[in-house]
């Protein structure tokens, strides 16, 4: 039999075997919610829900309660892996349950943790250098190069070449490369290395943030002011201030302008 008509029998099978929902109910249900039902499976149970819906929403619209695997709901937290597949199609894919919708005829399965090897490290010892990266991960080497872990990443990532680079002992390029991470742990999911590229990767951003690139100087400043009590006298006031007030304050207040030089100062400058 051809991969086409596989995919034809197998779709065929899919809505075969999908339960009859009374057509009355349905419609009733979506006069009710002022969208379209469509069919999901999630963990294998067919449920009928409204389309445009995220994964995330779709299982809490089935009656999921998520107190794992569910965070900021809006794609930056990590905490929301999830794996799907479509009918007829043989691949397993993934996507943060917060950002995909659904589709008519998904099986869905969230993944809300899974142990993956983190390395435990005393970061104020640590004098950044890619020895002591390989030291404590050191089936970092383990990387067959085979790009699953680009694949599953949902933040468009080059995951395999960030471990390249820090293969190679590049951590600034492994800090750059994997900047958008969120920590959802799906390279890992997907590994044939069984490497934790996400938790070596922030290793990578650690090192690069507090060792290798360069310092701010006017944080340095500011942070110097606010120890010496420049702005003791504002912060007292502001936690005198009511709700109101400080609401007031924070809706009023002068905002740096986007494209603007460094010398740039609000007009205000009675703590400054
Ligand atoms: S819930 Fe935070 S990324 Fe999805």
């Amino acid at each position: 039999m051809s991969a086409k008509e596989r995919k034809k029998k197998s779709a065929a099978a899919a809505v075969k075997h999908r339960p009859k929902v009374p057509a009355a109910t349905a419609v009733k249900e979506e006069k009710k919610i002022g969208a379209k039902l469509i069919p999901i499976y999630i963990m294998g149970k067919r449920y009928e829900v409204p389309e445009g819906l995220t994964i995330m929403k779709a299982m809490e619209y089935a009656g999921y309660v998520l107190i794992r695997g569910c965070g900021c709901r809006g794609g930056t937290c990590g905490a929301c892996g999830t794996v799907y597949r479509k009918p007829g199609d043989y691949k397993l894919q993934v996507a943060l349950a917060c950002q995909k919708t659904v589709e008519p005829d998904m099986y869905v399965a969230q993944i809300p943790f899974f142990p993956a090897n983190r390395a435990l490290y005393d970061f104020a010892r640590l004098t950044a250098t890619p020895e002591e990266v390989f030291k404590l991960y050191p089936e970092l080497f383990r990387c067959v190069a085979c790009n699953s872990c680009t694949k599953a990443c949902p933040q468009g990532i080059e995951v395999m070449d960030a471990i390249s680079a820090l293969k190679q002992g590049n951590i600034a390029e492994a800090a750059q490369l994997s900047f958008d991470c969120i920590q959802c742990g799906l390279c890992t999911s997907r590994c044939f290395g069984e490497l934790a590229q996400y938790h070596m990767l922030q290793l990578a951003r650690r090192i690069y943030g507090a060792r290798i690139v360069h310092r701010a100087e006017h944080l340095a400043e500011m942070v110097k002011a606010v120890d010496e009590g420049k702005y003791d006298r504002c912060l007292e006031e502001l936690k005198k201030a009511k709700e109101d007030e400080l609401k007031k304050l924070y809706q009023e207040r002068e905002v740096e302008p986007m494209a603007t030089g460094e010398d740039w100062k609000p007009k205000d400058t009675t703590y400054l």
